[in-house]
């Protein structure tokens, strides 16, 4: 009998029926064996996905930090919770303990109530990955206070804006921030948006680099002194099961980002649950997840399903790249990394290298591998299982999302027969359908489709903040009674889904979402911008790059266009960040409309990904003629 936390396939599939023909049956059990609650639920699920309305745990009480933390410091006080690798391999490693957390996280915790947050206010992060990031975090959790991270590569406007949305009252920030050889003027960053947010009161000022910054009196203060001074001790908040724990920002494909919230119970207990077993997580190991705690993948399985089973979670400050690409392995052998978890572009990007850096380190601690936040081709799918894993690391190429709260379909290490690009089969518990265009369900295998989920399950987002009806239109419309996730995906022969991508208007560039919405904004505030169309094209290491189609109000005139490609990148730069700069900007007299005047993108894509013999039927458009121009100029 193997000793893994799921032994083999034949109890993945015992474990996962049990769990689909009595969900209620099946999630008590795991929430009364693994947690600590100080009152037990009353019910343990209500739902309906008309309102939509899903309910956890109604009517118990707990502190997600309490699971995180005090619980374990009567057996694991002095093991590592969090193990921060600075960005400079020089600057020494911190290993900051269960105790050490504890005591950083509940003075963290006081000086939130001393500046006058409460249960229930939004409070706003916008950290580069240090330490502080993490424990202002649970900070928030232990008071009750609701996070807002906001991921530091976003510009000063896209931070204004989530800052608004949920009506932060108090910002976190760090006085700026290393990456690779760069620093970055964070706090420069934060004064900016804030001129257009009122509702701030406070902002708190983490010292990372040495720099001078503009400090507002009255409302900025540096953080070390306030800690120096508070008490290391703050009770819990008790939180009720379904009170909220944070917002997330997600990109949709229209429109102003989407605030998604997550609650407290549901959610804690599906992010242990699944680190625990999709990880095979044990005892004494050490698990790296790269992402940014800006994303949910840092919230789910940097911070809370790590420190809630009470393991060693690495956090990187640094890129994968600096000082050179070889910094991932050198961390790995350097910590006796287990697990490893980070996103396709990167693995690209490194396999772009070469293995000479890869054969210069001891990997041999590691023992499963994953990857999370895009499709994985093949190639680099092969590239990570040959010489990351030696070909005896499993792959677990985790598919969810940010609405998701947790891995939703996966293999489990050591049971699931893995497939290179299939994130292969429903985590236990869920329950995936594919649907066709007309809203039936397609039963068999060897079909693809829309990717649904049919029933609820405990991390899902239960809201947009502030905007209920755009959850339902977004996720509860498209389907009869299903949450629909945005994703295509085949189911093979065999049962396993691989996901294709997108099937709405978010493009998914090196791993992170980007709706194509506010970036055409962005590019229409150009004064010699009449209109434009983004879409994706393949890339070999970002997985999609962006390609732009811009019409000028004035095509007579005599342009320096290269000029006008800069200034729509710092366009788009100043409005939500680098990330969502565009490769190619192709200007053109026009862009392909339908008659009632909606662009056709799916011509656009087409020519975007040089795919031109294959544009299909342009009779029906206002303006065929355009797109024989688009194609000749196509860059
Ligand atoms: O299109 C899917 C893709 O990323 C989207 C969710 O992005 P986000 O909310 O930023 O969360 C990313 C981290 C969980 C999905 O709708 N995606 C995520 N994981 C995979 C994936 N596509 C294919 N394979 C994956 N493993």
């Amino acid at each position: 009998m193997s000793n893994y936390h799921i032994k083999n396939f034949e109890e993945y599939f015992q474990v996962y029926r049990k769990s689909v023909e009595n969900p209620e049956g099946f999630w008590e059990e795991i929430a009364e064996e693994h947690f600590t609650w100080r009152k037990k639920w009353k019910t343990v699920l209500k739902w309906d996905f008309t309102k939509p309305e899903v309910k956890w745990f109604e009517g118990a009480k707990l502190n997600i930090t309490e699971n995180c933390i005090d619980r374990h410091l009567r057996t694991r006080g002095d093991k590592t919770a969090i193990l921060f690798e600075p960005n400079h391999p020089e600057e020494p490693s911190e290993h900051i303990s269960y105790k050490q957390l504890h005591e950083r996280v509940c003075k963290f915790a006081n000086v939130l109530k001393d500046k006058g947050i409460k249960k229930g206010d939004r409070v706003c992060m916008y950290l580069p990955m240090i330490p502080e990031l993490a424990i202002s975090v649970l900070a928030c959790a232990r008071i009750g206070a609701v996070h807002s991270v906001v991921f530091a590569g976003f510009s000063s406007s896209a931070l204004a804006t989530r800052i608004n949305d949920c009506d932060a009252k108090m910002v976190i920030t760090s006085n700026g921030s290393y990456r690779g050889d760069k620093t970055i003027d964070l706090k420069g960053i934060v004064d900016d948006a804030l001129d257009k947010c009122e509702g701030v009161k406070t902002v708190l000022v983490a010292k990372r680099i040495d720099s001078e910054i503009n400090m507002k009196n009255g409302r900025d203060e540096w953080l070390q002194p306030l800690l120096d001074e508070a008490y290391s001790d703050c009770n819990i908040e008790l939180m009720d099961a379904e009170d909220p724990l944070f917002i997330l920002y997600t990109s949709g494909s229209t429109g102003k980002p989407k605030g998604m919230m997550h609650t407290t119970a549901g959610y804690m207990v599906y992010s242990a649950y699944t680190f625990k077993n999709v990880f095979d997580y044990r005892e004494d190991d050490v698990y790296w997840c790269t992402a940014d705690i800006g994303w949910i993948t840092g919230h789910s399985y940097i911070v809370y399903g790590p420190l809630v089973n009470g393991a060693t979670t690495v956090m990187f400050e640094g890129v994968p790249s600096y000082p050179d690409f070889g910094r991932f392995w050198e961390i790995v052998e350097k910590h006796k990394v287990n697990q490893f978890y980070t996103a396709p572009t990167a693995i690209r990007a490194l396999a772009k290298h070469g293995t000479k850096l890869v054969e210069k380190h001891d990997l041999s601690s590691l023992k499963v591998l994953g990857t999370v936040g895009e499709p994985i081709n093949e190639e680099a799918w092969h590239w990570y299982n040959e010489n990351i894993g030696k070909k005896k690391s499993p792959i677990v190429d985790t598919w969810w999302q940010t609405e998701t709260g947790g891995i939703m379909i996966t293999p489990i290490p050591f049971s699931t027969p893995t497939k290179p690009t299939y994130a292969t089969l429903p985590f236990i518990g869920i329950q995936p359908a594919l649907m066709d265009e007309n809203g039936n369900e397609l039963k068999e295998n060897q079909v693809e489709g829309r990717l649904c989920i049919k029933a609820p399950w405990p991390s899902m987002a239960r809201t947009i903040w502030g905007n209920h009806q755009r959850y339902k239109d977004t996720y509860f419309s498209a389907f009869n009674n299903m949450y629909f996730t945005g994703d295509g995906a085949l189911r093979d022969e065999v049962g396993y889904y691989r996901i294709t991508g997108r099937v709405d208007d978010v493009i998914i560039v090196s791993g992170h979402n980007l709706g194509t919405a506010p970036i055409e904004d962005a590019i229409n505030e150009h004064q010699a911008v009449a209109e434009s169309a983004i879409v994706g094209f393949p890339h070999d290491v970002k997985g999609n790059a962006l390609y732009g189609f811009v019409t000028l109000k004035d095509t007579s005139e005599d342009r320096n266009h290269d000029n006008v490609r800069k200034e729509i990148n710092q366009l788009i730069t100043d409005r939500i960040g680098p990330i969502a700069k565009l490769d190619k900007i192709q200007f053109t007299t026009g862009l392909p409309k339908t008659r009632s005047g909606k662009i056709m993108r799916r011509i656009l894509r087409k020519i975007a990904s040089n795919d031109i013999e294959n544009i299909g039927d342009i009779s029906t458009l206002l303006n065929p003629e355009v797109v024989q121009e688009i194609k000749e100029n196509s860059l």
